[in-house]
């Protein structure tokens, strides 16, 4: 049985506890901003559109050089992309360019997500230090397989003699 003391002096530790680790992750974040933009702390740490979509009208999944795979789901409507969604086991600055991936192709014709390069993730996020470069490269890139997969499904149902709706 605890006493009111035994309690008293874990609440007390709990409290230490949790003001250390707010302090931790102050110092992290500091470090942090020291190296990145407001925009990928954002993006870190407020990620848009994650998860999967069901019945995904188009899906990719790359693994990159580094190991990690970024996945993005799409929902398109005649030729709009209407929703998109990804999932990373990536570092932060993975998963801040799959969130700006989503953000950039949501609302836009297949013709005009199809023209997205990592340069314009580049850009939207505020740059990034060399180093991370490739994790843009890597959003971008299955952005560009999700649409093609979105293609290649609609070329197959036109072929199967089935619905055939506007290609972007
Ligand atoms: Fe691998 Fe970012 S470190 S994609």
């Amino acid at each position: 049985m605890f006493s009111s003391n035994g309690i008293g002096w874990a609440y007390t530790v709990a409290k230490d506890l949790d003001h250390i680790a707010d302090e931790i992750q102050k110092a992290i974040l500091d470090d942090a901003r020291r190296i990145y933009s407001e925009k990928v702390i954002d993006h870190f740490l407020h990620p848009r559109n994650v998860g999967g979509i069901e019945d995904a009208d188009g899906f990719a999944r790359i693994k990159g050089p580094c190991g990690d795979t970024v996945y993005i789901f799409l929902k398109v409507n005649g030729a709009r992309i209407t929703d998109a969604k990804f999932l990373t086991d990536g570092c932060g600055t993975t998963i801040a360019c799959g969130s700006v991936v989503t953000e950039l192709i949501k609302g836009k014709e297949i013709k005009d997500g199809s023209k997205i390069r990592h340069t314009h993730v580049l850009a939207a996020v505020g740059g990034l230090p060399e180093a991370d470069v490739h994790c843009a490269l890597l959003a971008a890139g299955t952005l560009r397989e999700a649409i093609k997969n979105y293609r290649l499904k609609i070329r197959s149902k036109g072929k199967n003699g089935r619905e055939f709706r506007k290609r972007g």
